[in-house]
């Protein structure tokens, strides 16, 4: 007999409770659970009764350990994927039967992305099922042709117009059997579908997460990838797909930079590669491209010659980029400062600033603290530490750094500057866009050049900012 049961699920981050609760206690989000009614039948697990022919009858094989050897490795299953953008932050290719969720605001181009990836694997004799979620076919066909696809030739592309989960499940399984060969499925996306055993509309957490568990089962069993698209909410997070995060094998974050044509795609989470990898590709007319030189992307339109800018080298995965800080230091009229930040930890810059005035002595107490990091980049790499108190003082004193320093240097909370992971690369890539000096940690610098920069080398956050601030000083008298 199947038998009801409900369970509680916060929108903001996947913690389930028995009870309805008005405040999260693990996120401590507001109003944020919604309810999960489960039909629970005895001797099926989730989305057990789509798998045809593996889940007849209530009795069934007793599980034994098996050895490792046994077991076959994900690693040389991969599809590969073009460009090597997408790629390189998936690991190196699609593993067979992973799930990827692809979060990002509507208009990003997720569509655009996942059809132009579409378009190579069908080339390549992929079958690619797209299921048509928040687009008619006929739309489908008109983004496909402009991004280059032959619907005469291409027969590999197929459109799966339904949002019915029970339906787009069984469709999968009928097409695996009869095309046994490799396949992608994408789910466009998957706060569109719904599932008739759950009493929700669509969108909700509870469609969401079980949408999501059935796709996720039949991409493991079926040995096909699924691509999940999943909308986020205006402050950026993967809200309702969140609760999707933990049953994907691959989150990748979809975000544009502040209004140009400019997209970056991350890896937040990678069961098969390295995090932290980042793609960056431009929308053009014909779909996204590819960005190669991105490694001035960030700093485009610098003038570099204004006080409280700073340039740091940050690594994205196996990338490096050049990023422009910006802060504006002024003092403070009414009441309490404020601290703004864009693009940064807000508590990282408080933390900085704190460390500024107790070991560099910088009268920052009462000033308002403005940081801005530029192009719509995120600064998360502890590397940029120095170049955010480098800017700091350098708006409160009114003295610019000169346009060709690098500031590369984790900063202490006892104001020591500490050498960061991967210093060579970073400094090569700043040597090939031009720069000429670079202020480090002083701990393992004993040359006084590397990869053609000249060094100088700091101790501590108080030396650091004297190195940065000292040539424009001694030139303008
Ligand atoms: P889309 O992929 O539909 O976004 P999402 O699926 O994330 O909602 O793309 C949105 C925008 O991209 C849309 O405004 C049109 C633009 N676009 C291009 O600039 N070039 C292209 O080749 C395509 C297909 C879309
Ligand atoms: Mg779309």
């Amino acid at each position: 007999m199947a038998k009801t049961s409900s369970l509680y699920v916060c929108g903001n981050c996947g913690q389930e409770e028995h009870r309805w609760l008005g405040q999260c206690p693990q996120c401590r989000e507001w109003n944020s659970f919604a309810e999960m009614k489960l039909a629970k039948a005895e001797g099926k697990g989730r989305g057990a009764g789509f798998r045809s022919g593996r889940s007849e009858g209530p009795t069934r094989e007793v599980v034994r350990p098996i050895p490792l050897r046994e077991i076959g490795s994900a690693r040389d299953e991969r599809l590969p994927v073009h460009p090597e953008e997408i790629s390189r932050v998936l690991g190196g290719g699609l593993v067979n039967g992973s799930v990827v969720l692809l979060g990002g605001e509507p208009g990003v181009g997720k569509s655009t992305l996942l059809t132009g990836l579409a378009l190579d694997w069908v080339r390549a004799g992929v079958r690619v099922i797209y299921v048509a979620g928040e687009e008619s076919p006929s739309q489908i066909r008109m983004r496909s042709e402009r991004l280059g696809f032959d619907p005469q030739k291409e027969e590999g592309f197929q459109i799966l117009n339904d949002v019915e989960l029970e339906q787009v499940i069984a469709a999968l399984y009928a097409d695996r059997e009869a095309h046994p060969g490799p396949c992608v499925v994408i789910a466009d996306s998957v706060q569109t579908l719904h599932s008739r055993e759950i009493d929700a509309f669509p969108g909700s957490v509870s469609q969401v997460r079980y949408c999501g568990g059935v796709l996720a089962d039949f991409a493991r069993t079926g040995g096909c990838p699924v691509f999940l698209v999943g909308h986020v909410t205006k402050s950026g997070d993967l809200a309702g797909p969140k609760v999707l995060e933990h049953m994907v094998d691959t989150v990748l974050a979809f975000e544009g930079t502040g209004g140009g044509a400019i997209r970056l795609v991350r890896a937040v989470k990678n069961r098969f590669g390295a995090t932290g990898e980042l793609a960056v590709m431009e929308m053009r007319g014909d779909g996204l491209v590819p960005v190669d030189e991105a490694g001035a992307l960030f700093l485009s339109g610098r003038r570099g010659d204004e006080p409280g800018s700073a340039v740091c080298a940050v690594r994205n995965g196996s990338r490096t980029f050049l990023i422009e800080v910006q802060a504006l230091v002024s003092p403070s009229h009414y009441g309490t400062a404020q601290r703004v930040v864009q693009g940064v930890d807000s508590k990282r810059v408080a933390l900085l600033a704190a460390i500024l005035e107790k070991r560099a002595g910088l009268d920052l107490a009462g000033c308002d603290l403005f940081v801005k990091v530029a192009g719509g980049a995120r600064l998360d790499d502890p590397a940029a530490d120095l170049a955010i108190c480098a800017a700091l003082a350098s708006s409160l004193r009114e003295i610019p750094i000169p346009a060709d320093t690098l500031l590369v240097g984790e900063v202490g909370l006892t104001g020591d500057v500490r050498d960061v992971a991967d210093r060579t690369s970073r400094l090569k890539e700043a040597a090939r866009l031009g720069f000429k000096r670079a202020v480090v940690a002083a701990a393992k610098t004993e040359r006084r050049t590397e990869q053609g920069l000249q060094l100088a080398a700091a101790a501590t956050v108080t030396e650091a900012v004297e190195l940065a601030l000292e040539r424009t000083r001694s030139s303008s008298g």
